[in-house]
């Protein structure tokens, strides 16, 4: 055997510890955990944190990391896609992912009301590594997304770790073992296991909540939550009824239009105005405002010419991200564009000065998630549409009772009310010395860079709390993160980490820096939006400060600085092993440093 070069043994941890006692002549060493203190030890007389050396070569993986995921919508996918194809990493890992729906896709699997679309341009709403020559138009629909992933999801083999009908009901971390254990109920049945690193990627906008409103399920028309997809598949027919659509988020300007084609009557009942933009980046596009289609010829040249392909997304991506520019309140880009999405919502809305006074904000342009409503603005003007300002006092068992004392009957009600935003974990999630994260995000929930949170070891999440999610594509803000967790597990399992927990201290001082820098931006205009959990002042709790290439930059390297480590080893050098490399054992160029 060549120097330092060991078999690849795939042994569970404990077994590892006793063959590690072991140097290659069989004589026996002491164990890395403790075996030296043993009086007949031959680390007697050594020092306490003596440790035999471990026989292979520098930072080779001694077992693998076992990972659970939790989720299988963009993050999911992201996360299968690196482990399994693009930084092959099943010799250092096993991951498993727990899905509670019966397919991929969360936010594309579950929402199908009528209009739902991404206002991404699709060429840039993909995996960052798979794109997709063959999208029909510059924005895509939910339907067509989910087809994409549907396709890849087969193509690259990307639910081959997936559990389908899986919900996660309880992970609790133990700090002797360094490890999380989960529950699971599959179908009914209650299933456990457990990992080393646990990531939570059930999405920020996956649990639809029913609003709160008094009498709400009294009403004995058609209730629906948009994001309801049991609902939606029954294809409930709204013909000729009267519906009421609660709401001016980004799902009730694409529903608006979509069902008032179809209604006798569409009331559309808000609290408060908001801005309507043009479609993102849609110059960018052959025919600005139609949504134009790719034709054949450019479908077919972007697949035999990938650089066409990757020219036309970077320019798109390149374009997109210039947005955080116009969300610092005050900045030339922001008053530009509120000009002009101001003068392009008064057009939309000609001969109606009484619905723009209604619609058009004070607050500043970009506050709430911006939405370039398709056709919003020109439905509300049409003759069976109203637009209802106000709030709501009670549903009855026939219709909506307002609190200035008006009342209509509805057939139906749309409740396209937004989704639980509070971060608090879905399941019951207890991490060191038993703390409780629901309990502790019960007002206000405080991350680390989005990505981690003190006290809950080896726990990432994706777009947790101060999330990338204010401007630019999702998908690219998932591929930077999912990068940032995969170093991390590389880290675990080629340096032997036990736990890895962040700084409370550090965790803290980010928060108060981030939130100085937010009070420069937008978010912070008094608006009532998701980004503060529902509230017109509160904290901007969702998102992260800074631009999205900003938040890319400073995850780029793990800043191992910043967190409380263990080692499976009383001594963390262990990983060091027998002084070569492997480039040495493999008999490699050793003077591939000369580079010039
Ligand atoms: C209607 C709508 C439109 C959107 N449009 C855009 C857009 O235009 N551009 C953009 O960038 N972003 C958009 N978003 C944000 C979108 O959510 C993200 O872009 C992205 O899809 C999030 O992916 P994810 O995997 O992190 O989360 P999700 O897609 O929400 O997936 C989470 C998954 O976790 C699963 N899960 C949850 N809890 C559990 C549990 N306890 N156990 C097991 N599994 C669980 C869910 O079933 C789901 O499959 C939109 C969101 C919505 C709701
Ligand atoms: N890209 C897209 O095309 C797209 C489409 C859909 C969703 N999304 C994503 O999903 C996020 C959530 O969008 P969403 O529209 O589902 O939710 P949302 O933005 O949170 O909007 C919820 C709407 O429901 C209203 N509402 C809530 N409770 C109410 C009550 N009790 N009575 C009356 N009105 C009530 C809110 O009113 P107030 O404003 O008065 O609070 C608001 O208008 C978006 O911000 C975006 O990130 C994106």
């Amino acid at each position: 055997m060549a120097p330092g070069k060991v078999e690849d043994v795939e042994t569970p941890r404990d077994a590892i510890d006793i063959a590690s006692t072991r140097a290659p002549n069989g004589f026996e060493t002491g164990g890395e955990h403790g075996l030296n203190d043993h009086p007949n030890s031959l680390a007697e007389g050594k020092p306490k944190n003596w440790i035999p050396i471990a026989e292979h070569v520098l930072w080779k993986p001694t077992k693998k990391v076992k990972m659970i995921s939790i989720g299988c919508g963009f993050s999911g996918l992201t996360m299968a896609q690196k482990i399994q194809n693009a930084y092959k990493m099943d010799d250092r890992v096993e991951h498993v992912m727990y899905e509670k729906n019966e397919d991929v896709g969360g936010t594309w699997f579950e929402n199908r009301y009528p209009g739902v679309m991404c206002d991404v341009p699709a060429h840039i709403y993909t995996l960052l590594d798979i794109p997709n020559p063959d999208w029909p138009a510059f924005y895509a629909t939910g339907g067509e997304i989910q087809e994409y992933l549907l396709k890849i999801k087969k193509q690259y083999n990307l639910d081959r770790d997936v559990v389908y009908n899986s919900k996660v009901t309880s992970a609790i971390w133990d700090e002797k073992e360094g490890k999380w254990h989960v529950k699971v109920n599959k179908n009914g049945e209650e299933i456990e296991d457990s990992c080393d690193i646990l990531i939570n990627g059930s999405g920020v906008l996956n649990a639809w909540s029913w609003p709160n409103i008094q009498g709400l399920h009294d009403f004995k028309g058609h209730l629906s939550h948009s994001a309801d997809y049991k609902e939606w598949s029954k294809n409930q027919s709204f013909d000729g009824k009267r519906v009421a659509v609660i709401g001016n988020g980004s799902s009730a300007i694409q529903i608006v239009p979509e069902l008032a084609k179809v209604a006798s009557k569409l009331t559309n009942i808000v609290r408060i105005p908001t801005w309507i933009s043009a479609p993102f980046a849609e110059d960018l596009s052959k025919a600005p405002g139609t949504n134009p289609k790719y034709t054949e010829e450019e479908k077919e040249e972007f697949r035999r010419n990938p650089q066409k392909l990757k020219d036309h997304r970077h320019e798109l991506a390149h374009a997109f991200n210039h947005f955080y520019e116009a969300l610092i309140e005050g900045s030339a880009a922001n008053q530009e564009a509120r000009r002009r999405t101001k003068e392009l919502m008064e057009e939309r809305l000609k001969g109606h000065p009484e619905l723009a006074a209604k619609l058009i904000p004070e607050w500043s342009l970009g506050c709430r998630r911006l939405t370039p409503g398709n056709g919003y603005l020109e439905t509300l003007t049409k003759d069976n549409v109203e637009l209802l300002v106000g709030h709501i006092d009670k549903v009855t068992e026939k219709g909506i009772q307002m609190k200035d004392g008006t009342f209509q009957e509805y057939d139906a009600i749309v409740c396209a009310t937004g989704f639980d935003v509070s971060f608090k974990p879905r399941w019951e999630m207890l991490g060191k010395d038993g703390r409780n994260l629901a309990k502790e995000w019960a007002n206000d929930a405080q991350s680390y860079f989005s990505l981690c949170v003190s006290g809950y070891p080896n726990h990432f999440i994706f777009n947790g709390p101060a999330g990338p999610v204010g401007h630019g594509s999702l998908s690219a803000a998932i591929d930077w993160s999912a990068n940032y967790i995969l170093k991390w597990v590389d880290k675990v399992a080629r340096e032997g980490i036990k736990s890895f927990d962040v700084k409370k201290s550090i965790q803290d001082d980010w928060n108060v820096w981030g939130d100085e820098l937010l009070k420069r931006t937008v978010w912070a205009s008094g608006c009532r939006s998701w980004y503060k959990n529902g509230t017109t002042d509160g904290r901007i709790s969702a998102l992260y400060p800074g631009s999205i290439l900003h938040f890319k930059d400073l995850i780029e390297n793990i800043r191992g600085e910043d967190f409380d480590i263990t080692y499976h080893s009383k001594n963390q050098w262990s990983f060091l092993g027998d002084g070569f490399t492997q480039l040495e054992v493999d008999d490699g160029d050793l003077a591939y440093y000369l580079t010039c």
